[in-house]
């Protein structure tokens, strides 16, 4: 192992401080302009880009599938932390974008630690979320999704987009312990029903209801159990509130003045505490259950790294259906730390200008030709290989009884 490796030797006590430890993201190299689909599907002017606040929107070609964005995104941040294969226990996936009714993303992830002979690593796959981390082992925890809706409003709120973490002892983000709040409950606002579609079921203004709702449930919660441990809620002692975000402007009221009036009140403390969190969401788009932690994502970018020491967080995770949980962290006080979790994504900016800007008829034809292969035994891929980043792996064919065959770009 290098020295600079995140991955120390296996603790054999309880683990203390347990938190993120290293953080990647993929997002695809391609991506649709929101400007362009506004005029491509007859909407007015701005409905995309100032009513849902949406700039770009990445997606895939039949190149790429859950399994190949996993694949792709955990060997980036096992390349780029420096972790052993061997050193890893536990790996999960969350995600709800499912090629398989029984065997799991988890599995196809295995072939990134064959070599080491390491098949001691527990951890399958969660849809909604995903929580994992064992005494004396390293955690990667994945959460990948692509996001795609039939024609129709929802559409321009989709994307592909996958997040690997390595959890550990001593993270740079640490969770705050026994303070998470949850609020579940049975809806039907998205869902996936069809198993022969890729497509959700989706009621947008029932889901947007949804969605608030959870949040007061789970802030108002979360208050009265930080209250029963005295520690403090107020929103005042989070530098930063980080959300799921399907898109970067959600709200709630009818009435457009009183809207605007709270706007108003509360963008200084937007600007400061949300905003930076929203990049991503901007120009990648919802990457379901990886959302939250894109949001993570550009919060870490969003500043010299000297300054994020020992900030405080408040995030909400929220899954349809529902699924929603509320839980704080601090970032560590070590320099250091933080600052080898940030050396993992500071090449985000770059990775996003080298992508390729895809007119709406390519985007929509793309699309199209998912729908039709979706579900077949056998199928050879067309989408440009060329135009994947080096190290992206991709679905080179499915060779007869569904099987999956990937290479590397
Ligand atoms: C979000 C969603 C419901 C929007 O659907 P829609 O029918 O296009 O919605 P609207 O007509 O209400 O337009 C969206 C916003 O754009 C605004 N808008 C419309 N035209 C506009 C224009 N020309 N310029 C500026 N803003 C405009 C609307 O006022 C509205 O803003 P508001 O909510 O502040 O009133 C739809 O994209 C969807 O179903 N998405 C998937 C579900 C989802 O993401 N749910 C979130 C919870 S997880």
């Amino acid at each position: 192992m290098s020295d600079n490796s995140v991955v120390a030797e296996c603790p054999q006590e309880r683990a203390e401080n347990v938190g993120i430890l290293g953080i990647d993201i993929y997002f695809p190299n391609a991506y649709v302009d929101q400007t362009d689909l506004e005029k491509f599907n007859g909407v007015p002017e701005g409905k995309y880009t100032i009513g849902l606040g949406q700039l770009q929107m990445a997606f895939c070609s039949d190149r790429e599938d859950i399994h190949s964005i996993c694949l792709s995104v955990t060997k980036s941040l096992m390349d780029k932390y420096s972790i052993s294969p061997k050193e890893v226990g536990f790996l999960a996936v969350g995600t709800e974008t499912s090629i398989d009714k029984s065997k799991s993303v988890k599995t196809v992830l295995m072939d990134l630690f064959f070599e080491s002979g390491n098949t001691d690593i527990e951890g399958i796959q969660s849809t909604n979320a995903c929580y994992g981390g064992t005494d004396c082992l390293y955690a990667i925890v994945v959460a990948a999704d692509i996001a795609i809706y039939a024609s129709g409003p929802a559409r321009p709120t989709g994307c592909c987009g996958a997040v690997a973490m390595l959890l550990g002892p001593n993270g740079a983000v640490m969770f705050e312990p026994r303070l998470r709040a949850t609020h579940m409950a049975h809806v039907y606002d998205f869902y996936k029903p069809n198993l022969s579609s890729e497509y959700p079921i989706v009621d947008g203004q029932v889901s947007i209801m949804c969605y608030l709702r959870a949040l007061d449930r789970c802030f108002q919660l979360y208050t009265e159990k930080a209250s029963k441990q005295s520690v403090s809620a107020g929103i005042d002692t989070f530098d930063g509130i980080l959300f799921h975000s399907p898109y970067s402007k959600l709200d709630t009221y009818n009435d457009r003045d009183l809207k605007e009036l709270l706007t108003t009140i509360s963008k200084p403390m937007f600007d400061q505490k949300t905003n930076p969190s929203l990049m991503l969401t901007r120009v990648v788009g919802n990457m379901y259950t990886a959302s939250l932690y894109a949001s993570l994502i550009s919060y870490l970018i969003s500043e010299l790294v000297d300054s994020l020491t020992n900030r405080r967080l408040l995030l909400f995770s929220y899954g349809s259906g529902m699924a929603s949980s509320m839980f704080s962290a601090r970032l560590s006080q070590d320099l250091k730390v933080v600052s080898k979790l940030v050396a993992g994504i500071v090449d985000i900016p770059d990775r996003l200008r080298a992508r390729h800007r895809v007119s709406p008829q390519v985007f929509e034809g793309i699309l199209n030709g998912r729908e039709s292969a979706y579900n077949m035994d056998r199928y050879v891929p067309t989408g440009p290989i060329h135009q994947l980043m080096k190290g992206t792996f991709y679905l080179k064919s499915i060779v007869g009884k569904y099987q999956r065959f990937y290479e590397t770009v």
